[in-house]
Protein backbone atom coordinates (compact mmCIF):
# COMPACT_ATOMS: atom_id res chain seq x y z
CA UNK A 1 0.00 0.00 0.00
CA UNK A 2 1.27 3.46 -1.19
CA UNK A 3 -0.23 6.43 0.86
CA UNK A 4 -0.17 10.23 0.23
CA UNK A 5 0.40 12.69 1.92
CA UNK A 6 -0.31 16.43 0.41
CA UNK A 7 2.86 19.04 0.99
CA UNK A 8 2.99 23.01 0.24
CA UNK A 9 5.92 23.40 -1.59
CA UNK A 10 7.66 25.24 1.31
CA UNK A 11 6.97 22.93 3.74
CA UNK A 12 10.24 21.46 5.61
CA UNK A 13 11.09 18.18 5.75
CA UNK A 14 11.20 18.32 9.41
CA UNK A 15 7.40 19.61 10.06
CA UNK A 16 5.93 16.81 7.31
CA UNK A 17 4.13 14.14 8.88
CA UNK A 18 4.12 11.15 6.36
CA UNK A 19 2.13 8.42 6.42
CA UNK A 20 3.96 5.12 5.91
CA UNK A 21 4.21 2.91 3.11
CA UNK A 22 4.62 -0.91 3.09
CA UNK A 23 7.73 -1.80 1.70
CA UNK A 24 7.57 -3.03 -1.59
CA UNK A 25 9.91 -6.10 -2.49
CA UNK A 26 12.64 -5.90 -5.72
CA UNK A 27 9.97 -7.26 -8.49
CA UNK A 28 7.20 -4.94 -7.18
CA UNK A 29 6.07 -2.25 -9.73
CA UNK A 30 6.86 1.31 -9.05
CA UNK A 31 4.16 3.60 -10.52
CA UNK A 32 5.47 6.78 -11.73
CA UNK A 33 2.93 8.80 -11.07
CA UNK A 34 5.12 12.29 -10.94
CA UNK A 35 5.83 14.09 -14.51
CA UNK A 36 2.33 13.17 -15.50
CA UNK A 37 -0.15 14.52 -12.98
CA UNK A 38 2.07 16.35 -10.52
CA UNK A 39 1.16 20.46 -11.63
CA UNK A 40 4.30 22.69 -12.85
CA UNK A 41 5.20 25.76 -11.64
CA UNK A 42 7.92 27.25 -13.72
CA UNK A 43 8.72 23.85 -15.43
CA UNK A 44 9.01 21.75 -12.42
CA UNK A 45 6.36 19.72 -10.61
CA UNK A 46 5.15 20.87 -6.86
CA UNK A 47 5.51 17.22 -6.18
CA UNK A 48 7.65 13.94 -6.20
CA UNK A 49 8.06 10.59 -4.51
CA UNK A 50 10.99 10.30 -2.39
CA UNK A 51 12.13 7.37 -0.06
CA UNK A 52 12.26 8.87 3.09
CA UNK A 53 14.56 7.87 6.38
CA UNK A 54 11.90 8.12 9.38
CA UNK A 55 14.40 6.78 11.77
CA UNK A 56 17.87 5.33 12.33
CA UNK A 57 17.52 1.48 12.31
CA UNK A 58 14.38 1.38 9.99
CA UNK A 59 13.20 0.75 6.42
CA UNK A 60 13.08 3.48 3.68
CA UNK A 61 9.81 4.24 3.02
CA UNK A 62 8.08 5.59 -0.40
CA UNK A 63 6.65 8.77 0.23
CA UNK A 64 4.40 10.29 -2.23
CA UNK A 65 3.34 14.13 -2.97
CA UNK A 66 6.84 15.33 -1.39
CA UNK A 67 7.74 19.07 -2.35
CA UNK A 68 10.16 18.85 -5.30
CA UNK A 69 13.18 20.92 -3.77
CA UNK A 70 13.58 24.45 -5.19
CA UNK A 71 17.44 26.72 -5.92
CA UNK A 72 18.39 29.02 -3.05
CA UNK A 73 20.99 30.26 -4.68
CA UNK A 74 22.47 31.47 -8.74
CA UNK A 75 24.82 28.50 -8.80
CA UNK A 76 22.21 25.92 -7.92
CA UNK A 77 20.21 24.05 -10.45
CA UNK A 78 17.55 21.11 -10.48
CA UNK A 79 17.93 17.44 -11.68
CA UNK A 80 15.50 15.22 -12.70
CA UNK A 81 17.07 12.22 -11.15
CA UNK A 82 17.18 9.11 -13.91
CA UNK A 83 20.09 6.80 -11.90
CA UNK A 84 20.93 6.81 -8.59
CA UNK A 85 24.60 5.47 -7.59
CA UNK A 86 24.57 3.67 -3.78
CA UNK A 87 27.44 3.93 -1.58
CA UNK A 88 28.27 2.33 1.44
CA UNK A 89 27.74 4.71 3.96
CA UNK A 90 24.01 4.80 2.48
CA UNK A 91 23.45 1.54 4.49
CA UNK A 92 26.24 1.98 6.98
CA UNK A 93 24.32 5.49 8.05
CA UNK A 94 21.13 3.66 8.34
CA UNK A 95 22.36 0.59 10.67
CA UNK A 96 24.83 2.49 12.83
CA UNK A 97 22.70 5.64 13.38
CA UNK A 98 25.41 8.40 11.81
CA UNK A 99 25.35 11.42 9.28
CA UNK A 100 21.71 11.41 9.78
CA UNK A 101 22.01 15.44 10.54
CA UNK A 102 17.52 15.50 10.61
CA UNK A 103 14.38 12.88 10.72
CA UNK A 104 12.94 12.19 8.63
CA UNK A 105 15.26 12.32 6.42
CA UNK A 106 16.62 11.95 2.30
CA UNK A 107 19.57 9.87 1.87
CA UNK A 108 21.66 8.99 -1.05
CA UNK A 109 25.19 10.23 -2.07
CA UNK A 110 25.03 9.83 -6.01
CA UNK A 111 22.58 10.56 -8.74
CA UNK A 112 22.73 11.41 -12.32
CA UNK A 113 19.75 12.92 -14.85
CA UNK A 114 18.45 15.88 -16.72
CA UNK A 115 19.25 19.50 -15.63
CA UNK A 116 15.61 20.67 -15.44
CA UNK A 117 16.29 24.12 -14.22
CA UNK A 118 19.50 25.56 -14.79
CA UNK A 119 21.73 27.52 -12.74
CA UNK A 120 20.43 31.52 -12.71
CA UNK A 121 24.53 32.53 -12.90
CA UNK A 122 26.39 32.38 -15.80
CA UNK A 123 27.85 29.00 -16.55
CA UNK A 124 28.98 25.74 -18.81
CA UNK A 125 25.74 24.11 -17.59
CA UNK A 126 22.70 24.70 -19.72
CA UNK A 127 18.87 23.28 -19.49
CA UNK A 128 18.69 19.62 -20.90
CA UNK A 129 21.96 18.60 -19.89
CA UNK A 130 22.90 15.10 -18.29
CA UNK A 131 24.81 15.42 -15.39
CA UNK A 132 26.15 13.27 -12.76
CA UNK A 133 26.41 15.20 -8.86
CA UNK A 134 28.24 13.28 -5.96
CA UNK A 135 26.50 14.89 -3.54
CA UNK A 136 29.17 14.98 -0.30
CA UNK A 137 26.84 18.33 1.60
CA UNK A 138 24.37 15.13 3.02
CA UNK A 139 22.98 17.82 5.84
CA UNK A 140 21.42 19.47 2.80
CA UNK A 141 18.87 16.95 2.01
CA UNK A 142 17.55 19.12 -1.46
CA UNK A 143 21.18 17.25 -2.50
CA UNK A 144 19.84 14.18 -1.70
CA UNK A 145 19.86 11.22 -4.04
CA UNK A 146 16.68 8.91 -2.95
CA UNK A 147 13.88 11.57 -4.71
CA UNK A 148 13.35 12.37 -7.97
CA UNK A 149 14.67 15.93 -8.29
CA UNK A 150 17.42 17.32 -6.32
CA UNK A 151 19.55 20.48 -6.17
CA UNK A 152 22.96 20.70 -7.16
CA UNK A 153 25.44 23.38 -7.66
CA UNK A 154 27.40 23.87 -11.73
CA UNK A 155 30.11 23.54 -9.52
CA UNK A 156 29.66 20.33 -8.32
CA UNK A 157 28.30 18.41 -11.53
CA UNK A 158 29.90 16.72 -14.56
CA UNK A 159 27.87 17.05 -17.83
CA UNK A 160 27.82 13.21 -19.04
CA UNK A 161 29.26 12.53 -22.64
CA UNK A 162 27.59 10.61 -24.88
CA UNK A 163 29.96 7.82 -24.69
CA UNK A 164 28.85 7.32 -21.25
CA UNK A 165 25.63 5.81 -19.55
CA UNK A 166 23.48 7.51 -17.13
CA UNK A 167 23.43 4.39 -15.08
CA UNK A 168 27.08 4.02 -15.69
CA UNK A 169 28.02 7.94 -14.72
CA UNK A 170 26.16 7.40 -11.22
CA UNK A 171 28.54 5.28 -9.76
CA UNK A 172 31.61 7.41 -10.15
CA UNK A 173 30.81 10.43 -8.16
CA UNK A 174 31.65 10.14 -4.71
CA UNK A 175 34.17 7.59 -4.99
CA UNK A 176 35.92 9.63 -7.60
CA UNK A 177 36.01 12.56 -5.17
CA UNK A 178 37.30 10.61 -2.75
CA UNK A 179 39.67 9.51 -4.86
CA UNK A 180 41.11 12.70 -6.12
CA UNK A 181 41.13 14.63 -2.79
CA UNK A 182 42.87 12.04 -1.26
CA UNK A 183 45.27 12.12 -4.19
CA UNK A 184 45.40 15.42 -4.75
CA UNK A 185 44.92 17.54 -1.52
CA UNK A 186 46.09 14.56 1.35
CA UNK A 187 48.99 13.55 -0.89
CA UNK A 188 49.73 16.73 -2.97
CA UNK A 189 49.99 14.55 -6.53
CA UNK A 190 49.14 16.41 -9.35
CA UNK A 191 45.93 15.00 -11.65
CA UNK A 192 47.98 14.73 -15.54
CA UNK A 193 46.84 16.96 -18.09
CA UNK A 194 44.69 15.22 -20.28
CA UNK A 195 43.72 16.12 -24.19
CA UNK A 196 42.33 19.03 -24.24
CA UNK A 197 42.64 19.68 -19.98
CA UNK A 198 45.75 21.00 -18.42
CA UNK A 199 46.87 19.35 -15.27
CA UNK A 200 45.61 19.85 -12.29
CA UNK A 201 47.19 20.62 -8.56
CA UNK A 202 44.98 21.03 -6.09
CA UNK A 203 47.80 21.14 -3.59
CA UNK A 204 48.72 24.72 -5.08
CA UNK A 205 44.86 25.46 -6.11
CA UNK A 206 43.63 25.10 -2.18
CA UNK A 207 46.46 27.65 -0.96
CA UNK A 208 44.97 29.73 -3.20
CA UNK A 209 41.81 29.61 -1.58
CA UNK A 210 41.52 32.78 1.13
CA UNK A 211 41.57 30.53 4.11
CA UNK A 212 37.99 31.81 5.67
CA UNK A 213 36.70 29.96 3.30
CA UNK A 214 38.14 26.91 4.11
CA UNK A 215 36.16 25.14 6.59
CA UNK A 216 38.19 25.17 9.91
CA UNK A 217 38.05 21.26 10.80
CA UNK A 218 39.88 20.17 7.38
CA UNK A 219 42.14 23.21 7.25
CA UNK A 220 45.27 21.59 8.50
CA UNK A 221 44.56 18.33 6.06
CA UNK A 222 44.11 20.58 3.20
CA UNK A 223 46.90 23.22 3.66
CA UNK A 224 49.73 21.63 5.83
CA UNK A 225 49.56 18.00 5.90
CA UNK A 226 52.32 17.28 3.00
CA UNK A 227 55.11 19.66 2.53
CA UNK A 228 55.77 20.67 -1.14
CA UNK A 229 59.46 18.78 -1.11
CA UNK A 230 57.63 15.52 -0.03
CA UNK A 231 54.60 15.13 -3.05
CA UNK A 232 54.69 12.25 -5.33
CA UNK A 233 56.89 12.17 -8.24
CA UNK A 234 56.41 9.83 -11.22
CA UNK A 235 57.97 6.11 -10.52
CA UNK A 236 57.11 6.76 -6.98
CA UNK A 237 55.01 3.23 -5.42
CA UNK A 238 51.51 3.94 -4.22
CA UNK A 239 49.60 0.79 -2.63
CA UNK A 240 45.93 0.76 -2.12
CA UNK A 241 44.53 -1.48 0.63
CA UNK A 242 41.08 -2.51 -0.20
CA UNK A 243 41.88 -2.92 -4.22
CA UNK A 244 38.48 -4.18 -4.96
CA UNK A 245 36.95 -1.19 -3.38
CA UNK A 246 35.49 1.69 -6.21
CA UNK A 247 37.58 4.06 -4.64
CA UNK A 248 40.45 1.71 -4.94
CA UNK A 249 39.69 1.83 -8.39
CA UNK A 250 39.63 5.65 -8.52
CA UNK A 251 42.22 5.69 -6.68
CA UNK A 252 44.46 3.31 -8.65
CA UNK A 253 43.39 4.63 -12.51
CA UNK A 254 44.63 8.30 -11.53
CA UNK A 255 47.75 7.11 -9.61
CA UNK A 256 48.89 5.15 -12.93
CA UNK A 257 47.62 8.18 -15.24
CA UNK A 258 50.36 10.46 -13.04
CA UNK A 259 52.53 7.36 -13.64
CA UNK A 260 52.79 6.16 -10.32
CA UNK A 261 53.31 2.42 -9.81
CA UNK A 262 50.56 1.05 -8.20
CA UNK A 263 49.97 -1.78 -5.25
CA UNK A 264 46.62 -3.26 -4.73
CA UNK A 265 45.96 -4.76 -1.91
CA UNK A 266 43.05 -7.42 -2.24
CA UNK A 267 41.59 -10.87 -1.76
CA UNK A 268 43.04 -12.52 -4.70
CA UNK A 269 40.32 -15.66 -4.70
CA UNK A 270 37.75 -13.40 -5.09
CA UNK A 271 39.02 -10.49 -7.52
CA UNK A 272 42.37 -11.55 -8.64
CA UNK A 273 40.80 -12.29 -12.33
CA UNK A 274 39.11 -9.24 -12.45
CA UNK A 275 41.86 -6.76 -11.27
CA UNK A 276 44.67 -8.60 -13.22
CA UNK A 277 42.71 -7.91 -16.53
CA UNK A 278 43.57 -3.97 -15.86
CA UNK A 279 47.38 -2.98 -17.15
CA UNK A 280 49.44 -1.28 -15.15
CA UNK A 281 49.28 -2.76 -11.21
CA UNK A 282 50.67 -5.68 -9.40
CA UNK A 283 48.20 -7.38 -7.10
CA UNK A 284 49.00 -8.89 -3.42
CA UNK A 285 47.09 -11.30 -2.16
CA UNK A 286 45.73 -9.98 1.28
CA UNK A 287 44.87 -13.16 2.59
CA UNK A 288 47.33 -13.25 5.07
CA UNK A 289 48.16 -9.25 5.72
CA UNK A 290 50.92 -10.00 7.25
CA UNK A 291 52.46 -11.35 4.32
CA UNK A 292 51.22 -9.34 2.29
CA UNK A 293 52.76 -6.45 3.91
CA UNK A 294 56.30 -8.40 3.49
CA UNK A 295 55.82 -8.55 -0.38
CA UNK A 296 54.94 -4.92 -0.33
CA UNK A 297 57.94 -4.13 1.35
CA UNK A 298 59.99 -6.49 -1.04
CA UNK A 299 58.60 -5.39 -4.74
CA UNK A 300 58.99 -1.84 -3.37
CA UNK A 301 62.12 -2.42 -2.01
CA UNK A 302 61.27 -0.52 1.54
CA UNK A 303 60.41 2.68 -0.58
CA UNK A 304 57.07 2.50 -0.82
CA UNK A 305 55.89 6.12 0.95
CA UNK A 306 52.40 6.47 -0.52
CA UNK A 307 49.46 4.55 0.92
CA UNK A 308 45.71 4.53 0.74
CA UNK A 309 43.09 2.70 2.67
CA UNK A 310 39.85 1.88 1.99
CA UNK A 311 38.64 -0.69 4.19
CA UNK A 312 38.89 0.49 8.24
CA UNK A 313 41.45 1.19 10.86
CA UNK A 314 42.76 -2.69 11.19
CA UNK A 315 43.76 -2.80 7.27
CA UNK A 316 45.00 0.60 7.89
CA UNK A 317 47.33 -0.42 10.62
CA UNK A 318 49.24 -3.35 8.53
CA UNK A 319 49.53 -1.16 5.59
CA UNK A 320 51.61 1.49 7.55
CA UNK A 321 53.92 -1.09 8.57
CA UNK A 322 54.94 -1.10 4.86
CA UNK A 323 55.46 2.78 4.49
CA UNK A 324 58.96 4.07 4.84
CA UNK A 325 59.82 7.66 5.25
CA UNK A 326 63.05 8.48 3.29
CA UNK A 327 65.32 9.82 6.09
CA UNK A 328 68.56 10.85 3.95
CA UNK A 329 65.61 13.23 1.81
CA UNK A 330 64.14 14.55 4.55
CA UNK A 331 61.01 13.24 2.88
CA UNK A 332 58.10 11.71 5.96
CA UNK A 333 55.82 8.05 4.43
CA UNK A 334 52.20 9.67 4.02
CA UNK A 335 48.47 7.08 4.76
CA UNK A 336 45.45 8.74 3.70
CA UNK A 337 42.79 6.48 5.35
CA UNK A 338 39.41 6.39 3.71
CA UNK A 339 37.44 5.08 7.02
CA UNK A 340 39.93 5.77 9.56
CA UNK A 341 43.35 5.54 11.01
CA UNK A 342 45.06 4.36 14.03
CA UNK A 343 45.33 6.11 16.55
CA UNK A 344 49.17 5.63 17.40
CA UNK A 345 51.41 7.50 15.88
CA UNK A 346 54.84 6.46 13.92
CA UNK A 347 57.43 8.56 14.03
CA UNK A 348 57.90 9.71 10.08
CA UNK A 349 54.84 8.31 8.94
CA UNK A 350 51.56 11.22 8.33
CA UNK A 351 48.19 10.09 8.50
CA UNK A 352 45.24 11.85 6.96
CA UNK A 353 41.98 11.60 5.95
CA UNK A 354 39.80 12.92 3.21
CA UNK A 355 38.88 16.73 3.67
CA UNK A 356 35.65 15.29 1.60
CA UNK A 357 33.66 18.72 2.17
CA UNK A 358 36.13 20.65 0.38
CA UNK A 359 34.47 19.52 -2.48
CA UNK A 360 30.81 21.53 -2.48
CA UNK A 361 32.17 23.99 0.71
CA UNK A 362 35.02 25.91 -1.78
CA UNK A 363 33.36 26.06 -5.31
CA UNK A 364 36.57 26.71 -7.14
CA UNK A 365 37.74 22.84 -6.00
CA UNK A 366 34.65 21.32 -6.79
CA UNK A 367 34.75 23.16 -9.95
CA UNK A 368 38.24 21.72 -11.09
CA UNK A 369 37.67 18.77 -9.85
CA UNK A 370 34.54 17.99 -12.28
CA UNK A 371 35.98 19.51 -15.02
CA UNK A 372 38.77 17.15 -14.78
CA UNK A 373 36.07 14.46 -14.64
CA UNK A 374 34.15 15.48 -17.46
CA UNK A 375 37.28 15.14 -20.03
CA UNK A 376 38.26 12.38 -18.54
CA UNK A 377 34.94 10.70 -19.27
CA UNK A 378 34.90 12.17 -22.52
CA UNK A 379 38.24 10.82 -23.29
CA UNK A 380 38.31 7.70 -21.70
CA UNK A 381 41.27 8.03 -19.65
CA UNK A 382 40.17 6.26 -16.51
CA UNK A 383 38.19 2.80 -16.69
CA UNK A 384 34.61 2.75 -14.66
CA UNK A 385 33.01 0.71 -11.87
CA UNK A 386 31.23 -2.11 -13.14
CA UNK A 387 27.65 -1.53 -13.06
CA UNK A 388 24.67 -3.52 -11.38
CA UNK A 389 21.28 -2.20 -12.14
CA UNK A 390 18.94 -2.84 -9.16
CA UNK A 391 15.07 -2.57 -9.80
CA UNK A 392 12.49 -1.01 -8.43
CA UNK A 393 13.41 2.59 -8.83
CA UNK A 394 12.80 4.41 -5.43
CA UNK A 395 10.83 1.21 -4.24
CA UNK A 396 13.63 -1.13 -5.01
CA UNK A 397 16.15 1.75 -2.44
CA UNK A 398 15.71 -0.99 0.84
CA UNK A 399 16.10 -4.19 -1.57
CA UNK A 400 18.96 -2.80 -3.06
CA UNK A 401 20.84 -1.96 0.57
CA UNK A 402 19.67 -5.42 1.86
CA UNK A 403 22.16 -6.86 -1.05
CA UNK A 404 24.98 -4.27 0.05
CA UNK A 405 24.26 -5.44 3.92
CA UNK A 406 24.69 -8.80 3.11
CA UNK A 407 28.47 -8.51 1.21
CA UNK A 408 26.37 -9.62 -1.87
CA UNK A 409 27.70 -6.19 -3.62
CA UNK A 410 31.64 -6.66 -4.38
CA UNK A 411 33.89 -5.26 -6.79
CA UNK A 412 30.79 -3.27 -8.41
CA UNK A 413 28.88 -0.55 -7.95
CA UNK A 414 24.89 -0.90 -7.21
CA UNK A 415 22.85 1.62 -8.92
CA UNK A 416 19.03 1.89 -9.16
CA UNK A 417 17.55 3.43 -12.43
CA UNK A 418 14.69 5.84 -11.22
N1 LIG B 1 36.05 9.48 3.83
C1 LIG B 1 35.35 9.67 2.75
O1 LIG B 1 35.07 10.79 2.39
C2 LIG B 1 34.91 8.49 1.95
C3 LIG B 1 34.50 8.66 0.62
C4 LIG B 1 34.15 7.53 -0.11
C5 LIG B 1 34.16 6.28 0.51
N2 LIG B 1 34.51 6.19 1.81
C6 LIG B 1 34.52 4.88 2.48
O2 LIG B 1 35.49 4.07 1.85
C7 LIG B 1 35.09 2.71 1.89
C8 LIG B 1 35.12 2.16 0.47
O3 LIG B 1 34.10 2.80 -0.28
P1 LIG B 1 33.75 2.32 -1.74
O4 LIG B 1 32.59 3.10 -2.20
O5 LIG B 1 34.98 2.31 -2.54
O6 LIG B 1 33.31 0.81 -1.43
P2 LIG B 1 32.62 -0.31 -2.34
O7 LIG B 1 33.17 -0.24 -3.69
O8 LIG B 1 31.14 -0.23 -2.24
O9 LIG B 1 32.99 -1.64 -1.56
C9 LIG B 1 34.21 -1.86 -1.02
C10 LIG B 1 34.39 -3.32 -0.66
O10 LIG B 1 33.82 -3.63 0.62
C11 LIG B 1 33.57 -5.04 0.69
N3 LIG B 1 32.17 -5.23 1.12
C12 LIG B 1 31.05 -5.14 0.39
N4 LIG B 1 29.96 -5.33 1.16
C13 LIG B 1 30.41 -5.53 2.41
C14 LIG B 1 29.78 -5.80 3.66
N5 LIG B 1 28.45 -5.88 3.76
N6 LIG B 1 30.56 -5.94 4.74
C15 LIG B 1 31.91 -5.86 4.66
N7 LIG B 1 32.57 -5.62 3.50
C16 LIG B 1 31.83 -5.45 2.40
C17 LIG B 1 33.82 -5.57 -0.72
O11 LIG B 1 35.15 -6.04 -0.78
P3 LIG B 1 35.58 -7.56 -0.63
O12 LIG B 1 34.56 -8.38 -1.33
O13 LIG B 1 36.92 -7.62 -1.25
O14 LIG B 1 35.59 -7.80 0.85
C18 LIG B 1 33.74 -4.32 -1.57
O15 LIG B 1 34.43 -4.43 -2.78
C19 LIG B 1 33.70 2.69 2.52
O16 LIG B 1 33.82 2.39 3.88
C20 LIG B 1 33.22 4.11 2.34
O17 LIG B 1 32.26 4.48 3.29
C21 LIG B 1 34.90 7.24 2.54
Amino acid sequence: MTTTTEHSRTTELSQTVTNIDSIAGPDASYEKNRRADSPLENGLPLQQDVALLQAARQRLVLTQAYPVPLPKTDDELVVEIRAIGLNPVDWKSIDYNFAIPQLPYIAGRDFAGVVVQAPAASSRIRLGDLVLSPSTDYRDVRKSAFQEYAISTHQNVARIPRNIQTTQAASVGVAFVAAALALGISLGLKLPALSGQPELDLWETVRQVPVAAIPADIAAECLSSIDNAERPQPGDWIAIYGGSSTSALLISEIAKLAKLKVILLADSVKHGGRLSEREGSIIVDSHDPIRAINIVRSITKERLRFAVDTVGKETASYIIQALEADTKEGKRAHLVGLTGVPKETVEGIVSHSVPIKLFHEVPSIGLALMKWLERALETDAIALPEVEHATGGLDGINAALDKMRRGEISGRRLVVPV
